[in-house]
This record gives structure tokens, C-alpha cells and sequence, in this order.
């Protein structure tokens, strides 16, 4: 029973494993994936350096925008960084709403009327 529970309290996202390490639990692994924040309502223009690898932030959380800091571990288990590395050297806009279907690139989806009507998270 208290295994039950332990696979309860984990089970939502990609936590479908039992948390002592056991077996994977198809049924709880069905859950979909934590949604990521908005964290802009527009890009993040940025240079980049080709052949340098960088960790664009997918959760929204990240205090780093449009780069990742870690916040996913704990705001966004089960998200993580988008790792890519530029073919060329030069400026770039990076997605900052997270709604991107060419991440980690804006392809204007920013200007979707439910992306700008969401409210932006808090900052600290
Ligand atoms: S900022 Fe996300 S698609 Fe433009």
C-alpha cells in the first residue's frame, strides 16, 4: 500500500518510475509532459558563436532567458534544455514564449492571441 501511494505522489510526467528504482509503470507514464511557461512574449535576440554549444531553456523557468539555469529540476521535472550548437557565427532570436515549433528559433508564434493574453509568470 505504501508503495502504491509513493507511485501515486510520483506519477504525474515522466515520473513513472516506483521511486525505490523498481520497475516502469506503463499506465503512469502516459501522463503527458509538464507545459512549459511563458517566459516572454517575444524573442530573445542573441549572439551566438558557431561551433559553441549552449542550452536553450524549454521550461520557461530558467532566470538565464533564453538559456538555461536549472530551474527545470525542480519548476519543470520532466522538461529539459534543448542543447544545440550553431553552424555559423552571428545573431539570433532564441523563443522566449516556448510555443515554438522550430525550437530553439522563434517562428512567430508569439503572436498567437492565447500567447499574448497568458499572463507572464512572477519574477523575483
Ligand atoms: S518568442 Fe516563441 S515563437 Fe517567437
Amino acid at each position: 500500500m505504501l508503495r502504491l501511494a509513493a507511485l501515486l505522489r510520483f506519477g504525474s510526467g515522466r515520473r513513472c518510475r516506483d521511486p525505490s528504482g523498481g520497475a516502469r509503470v506503463p499506465s503512469l507514464c502516459s501522463a503527458p509532459p509538464p507545459q512549459p511557461v511563458i517566459a516572454a512574449k517575444e524573442p530573445f535576440p542573441v549572439e551566438l558563436q558557431a561551433g559553441k554549444s549552449y542550452g536553450w531553456c524549454s521550461c520557461g523557468h530558467s532566470k538565464r532567458q533564453p538559456f538555461c539555469d536549472g530551474a527545470h529540476k525542480k519548476e519543470a521535472p520532466g522538461l529539459a534544455p534543448l542543447r544545440f550548437t550553431p553552424a555559423r557565427d552571428g545573431p539570433a532570436l532564441l523563443c522566449g514564449c516556448k510555443r515554438t515549433r522550430s525550437p530553439p528559433y522563434c517562428d512567430g508564434s508569439h503572436k498567437r492571441p492565447e500567447v499574448q493574453a497568458a499572463p507572464l509568470p512572477p519574477r523575483a
